[in-house]
């Protein structure tokens, strides 16, 4: 069941004021804002765009719909079990054509920019690193400095070691984010790792013409795997990205542990950047019934799997986990086909968490 809103010429002219938000910065979250409602076939996405009470009902209504029937449990465990195989044939189907590069990255995520790092303290080969970088946000706040994040590791030398800013990415699939963040970084004193857990998907980043070991190490890892050591040392990690790759993952069974493991992968004062579906974004209400796993946990007909978020419980997630927010929106668009004249309304998370620094000295 589509949940399409068909606007016909007269709808268009009673859109409601709600649509109006009026006044929004350009970021976060963009800063196309409907004001006038017969312009809404002038664009093909509006941003904060606010729900009505009757709208949030209806949504809530078809979710609710759509989750009656849940897959029993046995058929579950199977999509728990194989999911790198349904990613890995993802991958093999649609290699590096599904996902568009993500445009946004650097005007939500300025923090992936590395700071100036002229004067910073580059360790010499096989020296941990006594002074890490502080990073700065590029949209001028200042981070604290990283002083007592030390790295202290069984690990003698690993990929990016000499590196003053580290960023991971998790879930990588075929290079979205990678490529993008490879050419930001390249020349200065930063370093990329990225992981998926479907083998296919690292090998097109692999093969990519812009892949380049020097500031980026791709391998294969299953992050609900918690006990396996990644190739570089806890408390190492300036930046972990994390973009549509939670909603894939069991909400209760998985996602906590995966988050705390993550969390101990950063210095003190290093952020997670999170994006991922909202809950009863239009994604969610298009499922059949049938496709529920548990409650707003569903399977695609390729076997992949996709929970849809609400704010709270992001914030859970990634405070139970240690760390402090620094923004937790979600974000709420209207998207149009101006050819069908048909809008849909789209809901996604977006969140930063770092880690706190630890304040020496105190009792
Ligand atoms: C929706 S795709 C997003 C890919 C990429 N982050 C992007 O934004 O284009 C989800 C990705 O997460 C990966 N993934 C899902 N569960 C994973 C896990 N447990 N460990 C590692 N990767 C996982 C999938 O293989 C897939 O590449």
């Amino acid at each position: 069941m589509r949940m399409f809103f068909k606007l016909t010429v007269r709808a268009v002219s009673c859109i409601p004021c709600r649509l109006y938000s009026g006044g929004r910065p350009p970021a976060p979250l963009g800063g196309r804002i409907l004001t006038h409602p017969e312009d809404i076939f002038q664009h093909n996405m509006w941003d904060h765009v606010q729900w009505t009470e009757e709208e949030r009902e209806k949504a809530r209504q078809k979710a609710e719909e759509n989750s009656k029937e849940k897959i029993p449990l046995e058929e579950q465990l199977k999509y728990d079990r194989e999911a790198h195989k349904y990613w890995d044939r993802f991958y093999e189907t649609h290699q590096s054509k599904f996902f568009k590069n993500r445009n946004w990255l650097f005007t939500e995520f300025p923090e992936l920019l590395p700071p100036d790092t002229a004067g910073m303290y580059i360790p010499e080969q096989g020296q941990s690193s006594g002074l890490d970088s502080c990073s700065e946000s590029g949209n001028g706040e200042k981070h604290q400095p990283c002083g007592s994040s030390t790295l202290t590791s069984d690990m003698d030398t690993f990929p990016g070691q000499h590196a003053a800013f580290r960023i991971l990415e998790v879930g990588c699939g075929a290079g979205n984010s990678v490529f993008p963040i490879i050419n930001s970084i390249k020349g200065n004193k930063a370093f990329l790792y990225c992981c998926d857990f479907s083998s296919r998907a690292v090998e097109l980043i692999q093969e990519h013409p812009d892949y380049d070991p020097a500031v980026c190490h791709a391998f294969v890892r299953d992050i609900c795997d918690t006990t396996s050591p990644f190739p570089f040392p806890p408390e190492s990690l300036d930046i972990i990205l994390v973009v549509f790759v939670l909603s894939a993952i069991h909400p209760a069974r998985r996602a906590q542990g995966v988050v705390e493991s993550l969390a101990g992968h950063l210095k003190q004062g290093g952020i997670v950047l999170f994006r991922d579906y909202g809950r009863y974004d239009l994604s969610q209400l298009r499922f059949k019934k049938g496709q529920c796993l548990s409650e707003n946990f569903y399977t695609r007909q390729d076997g992949t799997c996709v929970y849809f978020f609400t704010k709270d419980e992001v914030h859970h997630l990634f405070s139970n986990a240690g760390l402090e927010e620094i923004q937790n929106l979600e974000d709420r668009r209207l998207q149009v086909n101006r050819a069908k004249k048909v809008v849909m309304h789209r809901v996604w998370m977006q969140s930063k968490y770092r880690k706190p620094y630890l304040i020496s000295g105190s009792v």
